[in-house]
């Protein structure tokens, strides 16, 4: 724990208005009331057999519904499925092969139609052509594209197999996708030439033959051509995707898979630099993505459900790809940036496929403030029904906003909380049975235990503490690729018998939770989650750079934004922008610092520890309150001086 913890904890300031359903909302509901609370209360674990009974297909039915051997759980045990039948076939086999599964935009306006049959027929193919590239059960693939139907295919495809896939964000660097690819030590890297963003073509295929030079594991390479860009290809380990699919069988049985075959590895920042490789399962995985997508957003079979998160995030894995195909769902993918061409796009889409249901993190919803209330008021919204959030807490103005403005006053809004370690979807209203108030995440779904704890780990039942959880749930991690060891003790080590989530959070007179931001050193970017320590590393890794230490400071729009503050080697001259594009190129322009100041020293207590809660002061402009324990005052002094000038932006 940083020495900024309490910090997080900090009181809030009470939040009175509340929302209820309408009735209108909640005649048509799935769920109002409190019966699906109450069942869960009586039988988590029933209740959990039961949702895997009604909403997924099994092969071989499970022996065990849940075997926890702290910290290491198996869902369904002796259950057989397999992920890809139950996003694809099975609709196929109803006779919905011809419901719309993607209406897929492209950045520069270009449109594709994607139904079932065509996504099955399509996933079908891509299985055989990873098998002929030698992908068999349990080999890992790294997938690298931009947000084109062919990432969700190649998800698919690895699933049908039994390959788990290791899904990097485009926006990484070289040095992060070789980092993620050697440790999962995949087989197969799918890419595409480049990708639409802002009106341009930003190249991903030359990215990855730069990670590609020191990836011995990597035997072929599937390119997808959409930039157009010119790209290079290596003779016998690179194809081009549309010349291994015309060659391709177009039959690949979906054969039954153990319920805890490895489904997938996301790799995601910890408090230390090197990123872990979270391990999701088949089973129980889709289980609660299924069931929490269907609850949460309420989905009926008329939907139409556009999530705005990017395939390369546990969101995308989620809530585009597995919990929205498993329901049958038809659903909206965009490729580009909510403002190109104009600030309106996000709108004009929603009012061209009339989109029912809207999730998107709140970094975003502040954006859409800035841009003015004109922008949605160009279109006709009254198709939207439930509008969600994720990513970092929402904060009420924006809530009310997203409220008001998007939803025209009569949509819920879900506030959902949860990680890519859990998977799917934890604490968050049910739209047609839960009051809302605006900024909180309200409670947690049925079947899931979470409670606060002080710093001794007992229970809060008031007021601010740690988020746990205190019971095993369907989709948690299985643990981290190739460290079990760090898997116990990053998450199950703090509060005896509980798995902490790193967030600080408060309950209030109602038992509403309110959560409050990350307690450790983790940033939360526009709702990517970036390491202090990361950061720092890759600062220190530039020959000029003797010494810098990283923190998030409070942003209006991003959440948090990352301010370094740096020490240079005796003699050495860099610019700003040079470290700052030094660290887009170590780890991804998601990790470029808004802010660097140079200063001759950190502040540092006398045992030589980096004073981070000053320097987050400093950032933030607060007055500091004790320095007594700083080895030298001056050296704030003069940080503080510094900050008051204003900080550059990309
Ligand atoms: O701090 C919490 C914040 O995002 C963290 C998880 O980040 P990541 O694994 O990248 O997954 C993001 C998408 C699920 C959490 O520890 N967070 C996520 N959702 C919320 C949130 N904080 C407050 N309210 C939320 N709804």
């Amino acid at each position: 724990m940083s020495d900024n913890s309490s910090n997080a904890i900090d009181a809030l300031q009470w939040e009175n208005r509340r929302f209820p359903p309408s009735e209108a909302f909640k005649d048509q509901a799935l769920v109002a009331g409190t019966f699906m609370y109450d069942t869960a209360a009586q039988d988590d674990l029933g209740f959990w057999a039961q949702q895997a009974a009604e909403l997924i297909d099994w092969s071989t039915d499970w022996e065990t519904i849940c075997e926890w051997n702290l910290p290491f759980a198996k869902w369904f045990v002796g259950g057989q499925l397999n992920v890809s039948y139950n996003c694809l076939d099975r609709h196929v086999l109803a006779g919905r092969g011809d419901k719309v599964a993607f209406h897929w935009v492209g950045e520069p306006g270009d449109t594709r139609t994607v139904t079932y049959s065509d996504l099955l027929a399509e996933t079908q193919r891509f299985a055989n052509v990873l098998k002929g590239l030698g992908v068999g059960r349990g080999d890992r693939v790294n997938i690298y594209l931009p947000m084109i139907p062919e990432a969700a295919v190649a998800m698919l495809a690895c699933a049908r197999i039994g390959a788990a896939h290791s899904v990097v964000f485009g926006g990484f660097s070289a040095h992060s996708l070789r980092d993620r690819i050697n440790d999962a030590e995949a087989k197969v890297l799918i890419t595409a030439d480049g990708g639409y963003r802002r009106g341009d073509v930003f190249a991903l295929k030359p990215v990855a033959d730069e990670a590609l030079e020191s990836t011995p594991s990597i035997t072929g390479v599937v390119v997808v051509r959409r930039g157009g860009n010119e790209v290079a290809m290596q003779e016998g380990r690179d194809h081009w995707y549309h010349d291994l699919m015309a060659a391709a069988d177009p039959v690949c049985a979906a054969d039954p898979m153990d319920s805890e075959q490895l489904l997938f590895l996301l790799y995601t920042s910890g408090t230390t630099g090197k990123p872990k490789g979270i391990m999701h399962t088949s089973g129980g995985y889709l289980t609660q993505v299924a069931f929490t997508h269907k609850y949460v957003f309420d989905l009926h079979d008329d939907d139409v459900y556009w999530c705005t998160a990017d395939v390369g995030w546990i969101t995308g894995h989620s809530y585009i790809v597995y919990g929205p195909l498993a329901n049958g769902a038809t659903q909206v993918m965009y490729e580009g940036v909510p403002n190109f061409p104009g600030n309106d796009r996000f709108w004009e889409i929603i009012e061209s496929y009339g989109v029912t249901k809207f999730y998107t993190a709140p970094t975003a919803i502040r954006t859409f403030m800035k841009w003015g209330i004109e922008e949605p008021a160009k279109h006709d919204l009254s198709s939207l029904k439930v509008l969600g959030s994720v990513g970092e807490p929402i904060n009420p103005e924006a809530w009310m906003w997203y409220h008001e403005h998007i939803g025209g006053g009569r949509c819920p809004i879900v506030d959902t909380w949860w990680q890519t370690e859990t998977g799917g979807i934890m604490i968050s209203p049910l739209p047609g049975a839960t009051t809302t108030k605006p900024g909180s995440a309200t409670f947690p779904l049925p079947g899931i235990g979470a409670e606060l704890v002080d710093e001794n780990g007992v229970r809060v039942d008031r007021g601010g503490g740690y988020l746990t959880l205190t019971r095993p749930w369907p989709s948690m991690l299985r643990g981290i690729w190739g460290d079990q060891e760090r898997y116990r003790e990053t998450y199950w080590s703090r509060f005896d018998g509980r798995y902490f989530a790193g967030d600080g959070a408060k309950l209030d007179d109602d038992g509403y939770l309110w959560l409050l931001g990350r307690v450790d050193d983790v940033m939360n970017v526009s709702g990517h989650r970036i390491s202090t320590t990361e950061v720092e590393s890759a600062l220190v890794a530039h020959p000029s750079v003797a010494e810098a230490a990283v923190v998030g400071a409070t942003d209006a729009t991003t959440g948090q934004a990352i301010i370094a503050y740096v020490t240079l080697r005796g003699g050495a001259e860099v610019t700003e922008q040079d470290l700052r594009n030094f660290v887009g190129e170590e780890i991804g322009h998601i990790a470029k610092p808004k802010a660097i100041y140079f200063t001759p020293d950190l502040p540092k207590t006398r045992s030589g520890k980096i004073m981070r809660r000053l320097l987050r002061d400093v950032a933030e402009g607060r007055n500091l309150g004790d320095t007594s324990t700083l080895a030298d005052a001056n050296v704030v002094t003069e940080l503080q001086r510094r900050a008051a000038d204003v900080p550059a932006e990309d």
